[in-house]
């Protein structure tokens, strides 16, 4: 399970059009030699196809925040696989516990958005996480599995590489203070055995990675922890400086 680790940015609904070019541009200058790491930065829509044109030809990937299940058709306000693989996407987030919040999305709907993109050949990250109340009433495991279970649902196992769980525990995130290296861990080891049940035969597993909080000070004692292949970063990779600090300390 030799598998490069991964840091990928969620800039969510922020940054105009000059702020993310310039801060695409000046994480390039930082990190464009950086080969032991993958690196994905996702912008809102509308500036995909223009920081696409500034990741052209680097090892630096590009994902959206979201997609839509269907091809084509009478799908107002919707985007799908194929348009984001058109404005040179090779990832998509699913699933990010704002979108389930704010948006009312569904184990269901993001199951069918992980099927479409991966036969499309898109990666995806499909975020999973238990609420504040989940966890103060022992639910942790019990809402993990059944996210990972009906998000997961009918995946084929030859799709499994293309696939990254991102664990971001919903009250931490945002918050600046991460979960404990403690919880952490024990989830992520929940997750990897849960992912090995359903899993059995891949030679690979989908890699699991922590969000929530991370910054420049956090890194080094989460990314150190058994079953943790990289992390998800919101606030800290809107800051060129924070954000390349990050990525070379993974
Ligand atoms: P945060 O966000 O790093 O600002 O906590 C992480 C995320 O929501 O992906």
């Amino acid at each position: 399970m030799n598998q490069k680790k991964l840091v990928f940015a969620n800039w969510k609904m922020n940054l105009n059009s000059d702020e993310a070019t310039s801060l695409v541009k000046n994480i390039l200058k930082k990190l464009e030699s950086i080969n032991k790491v993958d690196i994905v930065l996702s912008p809102s829509f509308p500036y995909l196809a223009a920081i696409n044109s500034l990741l052209y030809n680097t090892k630096i990937s590009l994902s959206s925040q979201n997609v839509f299940w269907e091809k084509d058709g009478p799908y107002t306000g919707e985007v799908s696989s194929d348009m984001l693989l058109d404005v040179g996407c090779s990832w998509t987030m699913i699933g990010h516990s704002e979108r389930r919040q704010h948006l009312l999305e569904t184990n269901e709907m993001i199951n069918k958005k992980v099927l479409t993109s991966v036969s499309k050949g898109l990666k995806v990250i499909l975020c999973v996480g238990e609420s504040f109340d989940q966890r103060r009433q022992g639910k942790t495991f019990e809402s993990i599995a059944d996210q990972l279970q009906r998000g997961l649902r009918k995946v084929d196992e030859s799709f499994v590489e293309q696939i990254v769980i991102g664990y971001e525990p919903i009250w931490v995130i945002g918050s600046g203070e991460a979960a404990s290296v403690n919880d952490i861990s024990s989830v992520h080891n929940f997750i990897f055995n849960e992912l090995k049940i359903m899993f059995p035969n891949g030679k690979l597993l989908p890699r699991i990675v922590y969000g929530g909080s991370v910054n420049s000070l956090n890194i080094e004692d989460i990314i150190t922890l058994d079953n943790v292949d990289g992390v998800l970063v919101g606030n800290a990779s809107m800051d060129c400086d924070k954000f390349c600090d990050i990525v070379m300390k993974v």
